[in-house]
């Protein structure tokens, strides 16, 4: 018989950045977009990409060599692995998990791939939380990695200017009692999937020259209903959790956002009556790198000590399907 576990939280956090970066300033010389433009508009001034012959699994490796080594652990302890992506290494399979799985060397662990945009670490960290909390694995490694350079059109300044690449790890184990997630809630709009989508290269549209020469596999998105959806959503799914979690706002010590856009961003905390000092803004220097964004920013977190054990968090991620979540988290380490 497994034993049911009380409470789950993260035991240990890490990301990483590749060292190319990308400045606004170099956008100008590839598309017609100006400095000025991208940070009035997105709060964005630089973004890191990915060395050619870096793929996810490599980004997602290093943040999971990392977030063991601050848990504590080794890739023996693990026995679940889940990498949140849109940009998995290969088309169909094997999962980008299992490539992490495999080079890792974690013996004892199931791994699989899980596709919710933006949103994808917010419904990974759910899901291996209650996998964890009914007590069949113990400790699982989350990741959200992305290589979103691979899938744009860079000779589109709609989309071009707004992403990039970059993975954060976390692994998730037993905390002590009142420590750990305190509450979640995930959500969906199909209905809106045509906002942000990929036309082609899966089984509606198989890979063809016309579409390539189209580009019809890079990123295309409409931003202002993008843009519209997140602003309303980011405020009915904070509410959810934080009433699982019995918490109001002015509970919370850090807002963590998905980083999209500054004025989401502003506009999320206006909504939660948050000074900008408790929200965790680096926007600036990433981008979106999509269900990255959030463990790069509970690494960067950690690493600058911007928390300390009993914060209250409030993560809020918002993305591709059109997809949402939110998780309330009283940090343990
Ligand atoms: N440089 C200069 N001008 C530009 C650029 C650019 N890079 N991009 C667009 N423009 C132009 C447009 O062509 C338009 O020109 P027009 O008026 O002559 O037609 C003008 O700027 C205004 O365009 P808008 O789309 O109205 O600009 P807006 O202020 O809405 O900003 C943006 C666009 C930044 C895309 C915004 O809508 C946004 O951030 N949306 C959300 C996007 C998002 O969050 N995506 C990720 C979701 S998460 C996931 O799962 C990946």
């Amino acid at each position: 018989m497994t034993k049911a576990v009380k409470q789950v939280g993260i035991l240990g956090v890490g990301s990483y950045l590749p060292s190319k970066v990308l400045t606004n300033h170099d956008l100008e010389k590839m598309v017609d977009t100006t400095d000025e433009w991208i940070v009035q508009r997105t709060g964005i001034r630089t973004r890191h990409i990915a060395a050619p012959e870096q793929a996810t699994s490599d980004l997602a490796l290093i943040a999971a060599r990392r977030a063991l080594e601050d848990a504590g652990l080794t890739p023996n302890d693990i026995d679940l692995i889940i990498v949140a992506t849109a940009t998995p290494d290969y088309g169909v399979y094997p999962s980008t998990a299992c490539l992490v799985q495999d080079r890792l060397w974690a013996q004892h662990a199931a791994a699989f791939d899980l596709s919710a945009g933006c949103t994808g670490f917010v419904y990974g960290v759910s899901v291996a939380s209650q996998m964890i909390a009914s007590g069949l694995y113990k400790k699982a490694l989350v990741i959200g990695a992305e290589t979103l350079s691979r899938i744009l059109n860079w000779e589109d300044r709609n989309t071009c200017v707004l992403f990039g690449d970059g993975a954060g790890a976390a692994v998730l184990g037993e905390v002590e009692e009142g420590y750990g997630i305190l509450g979640l809630d995930l959500g969906s709009d199909g209905a809106g999937g045509i906002h942000l989508y990929q036309p082609a290269g899966g089984s509606r549209r198989p890979a063809s020259h016309e579409t390539v020469d189209n580009k019809e596999h890079t990123v295309h998105m409409n931003g202002n209903e993008v843009f519209k959806f997140a602003v309303k959503v980011m405020g009915k799914t904070a509410k959810k959790s934080l009433e699982q979690a019995g918490l109001s706002n002015e509970d919370i010590d850090m807002l963590v956002p998905h980083q999209a856009n500054i004025r989401i961003i502003q506009s999320a905390a206006k909504h939660f009556k948050m000074p900008m000092d408790k929200v965790w803004v680096n926007i600036d220097k990433y981008s979106n790198t999509s269900a990255a964004c959030i463990p790069i920013a509970l690494a960067e977190m950690q690493d600058q000590h911007a928390m300390k054990k009993g914060d209250n968090l409030l993560l809020v991620a918002f993305g591709a399907g059109l997809t949402w979540g939110s998780i309330v988290l009283k940090w343990a380490k």
